[in-house]
């Protein structure tokens, strides 16, 4: 899968994203050898900043968080293509320059018209870039040539906004040149969930309400929000990752077989599931949210929500969301999907765990059994990435007692290859116009469908409910799971 000669223009290079993920990313696409020739970056931000200064830039953000080893010969590639250009959304006089800047760019490198535009952009100012892109005749690609526009979550703040959002885009970029990031489908591991599913003859007919007992998905973090109090007060923990990453996982879990990896047939699976996606009858008892206080992590003491630097002190915004969600369908009808997520945790960790029922008779006394849990498959999306199966087992010895025990894959003891990261992965598939990684706006839609009643429920019910620090989470998450006889996994 190789790329053709393009250039990405990048908005936002001095966000946090882009120092973390997006310069990392294309530094590791091209010392793999992904970069396509005359690959290059325009930064454009609001800075006083030469092409050399945005290459210092580049060059720091890629010796701190690249994943690959530092290869001079490769960063000098990269740093031949390199060029920023300074302005704010509003200025006509910037984006005229980017334009003749691109055009320049075509000649010298053999660019070809083909250009990505990344909006790695607070969501408020969409509308100016695309506006400015529109007016400079940006998104109109000559023949034989590309224009694609990629925006990152969160798409809109509720299904009104998002449907906004999506007719400013698509009154300039077809839907086909939209591309939209969830950076949890450039997961290697959430890939993999497809082909476990439907690689393997093992799971697929254990994969369903005659056999699961319930579904626990787990996006839990140890850190706080950092430096991002602007962006994350007011959005809070489902809008930031319920709305897309677990729906999203969510839908590959109890999605059935797409007839191929195009594309429109895994959408259409994936709608398939939202659209059966249902609520609980009372908000109230399934759902829970909750707001971090002070506590303790790594042994060391952290400040509260509320205390953090930016944040008004009587914000209601929650750092830690759970809701217990059914699919209503012939596989999954009373299977509750229990999904979660939160900041200051115990620990980072995402994972989703197919939980089976019980053995329908267990022929060895009840002293011997009364220990053991319920069989499990555990797909350990992150850090420590893998797949786990927890099944009773006869303890050695005379006596016939069973225990649980597990059987593990480890993606570093099995394979010899290391994973690309989601977003070097997700920035090839734009480069090559590839969509199927990519969710759609009806997936965006569907997703804000199922969480606009419950963030309306909680608006209209105040402060939400402390946890510590280093936790994990509130206990009314804890007692929505005890009300249905279950627990939340504990690692
Ligand atoms: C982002 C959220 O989408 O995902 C962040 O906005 C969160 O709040 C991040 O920290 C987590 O990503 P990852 O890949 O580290 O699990």
């Amino acid at each position: 899968r190789v790329a053709g000669p393009c250039v990405l223009v990048l908005f936002g290079v001095t966000g946090d994203l882009a120092k973390r993920k997006l310069l990392p990313a294309i530094y590791d696409l091209g010392n793999r050898g992904l970069l396509p020739p005359g690959f290059s970056l325009v930064g454009f931000a609001r800075r006083d900043w030469a092409h050399e200064d945005f290459a210092q830039v580049t060059y720091e953000a890629v010796k701190e968080n690249a994943r690959t080893p530092f290869r001079e010969e490769v960063w000098k590639q990269i740093r031949e293509g390199i060029h920023f250009c300074p302005g704010e959304f509003d200025d006509d006089g910037a984006f005229d320059v980017l334009s003749m800047m691109l055009k320049e760019i075509d000649q010298t490198r053999g660019t070809g018209g083909n250009y990505a535009f990344y909006l790695s952009v607070p969501p408020k100012f969409f509308p100016t870039v695309i506006e400015q892109i529109k007016r400079t005749d940006l998104a109109k690609a000559p023949d034989g040539s590309w224009r694609r526009v990629v925006i990152e979550k969160p798409f809109g703040h509720d299904l009104k906004s998002a449907r906004e959002l999506n007719a400013i885009t698509n009154a300039v970029f077809p839907e086909e040149s939209v591309f939209r990031i969830d950076h949890y489908l450039g997961k290697e591991t959430v890939q993999n969930i497809l082909a476990l599913r439907f690689a393997n003859t093992l799971y697929e007919p254990i994969w369903n309400r005659g056999y699961v007992d319930h579904i626990q998905i787990t996006m839990a973090e140890d850190i706080g929000i950092g430096g991002r109090a602007g962006y994350y007060d007011g959005i809070g923990a489902a809008r930031d990752v319920i709305q897309n990453h677990l729906l999203q996982l969510l839908a590959l879990v109890a999605m059935e077989d797409p007839i191929s990896f195009d594309a429109d047939a895994l959408r259409r699976e994936k709608e398939k599931v939202l659209r059966a996606v249902q609520l609980p009858a009372d908000l109230a008892t399934g759902t829970a949210r909750g707001q971090y206080a002070r506590g303790w992590q790594g042994g060391e003491p952290v400040v509260g929500y509320l205390e953090e630097d930016g944040i008004s002190p009587d914000s209601i915004t929650e750092t830690y969301a759970a809701v217990r969600l059914e699919v209503a369908n012939r596989r999954w009808a009373g299977v509750p999907f229990y999904l979660r997520t939160g900041k200051r945790l115990s620990r980072r960790m995402t994972e989703v765990a197919v939980v089976f029922q019980r053995a329908p008779h267990l022929p060895f006394s009840k002293d011997d059994t009364e220990i053991l849990g319920q069989n499990a498959l555990v797909i350990r999306v992150q850090p420590d990435e893998g797949i786990t199966v927890r099944f009773g087992s006869k303890v050695p010895g005379t006596a016939m007692e069973v225990r649980d025990v597990s059987m593990d894959f480890a993606y570093g003891e099995s394979f010899m290859e290391s994973s690309p990261e989601a977003y070097e992965r997700l920035l090839l598939d734009v480069m090559i116009g590839d969509p199927p990684l990519f969710p759609h706006q009806k997936e965006v839609e569907l997703s804000w469908m199922i969480m606009d009643p419950v963030e309306e429920f909680w608006a209209a019910h105040g402060q939400p409910e402390g946890y510590a620090s280093g936790g994990w989470g509130p206990a009314s998450a804890d007692a929505m799971l005890a009300r249905d006889g279950r627990a939340w996994r504990r690692m």
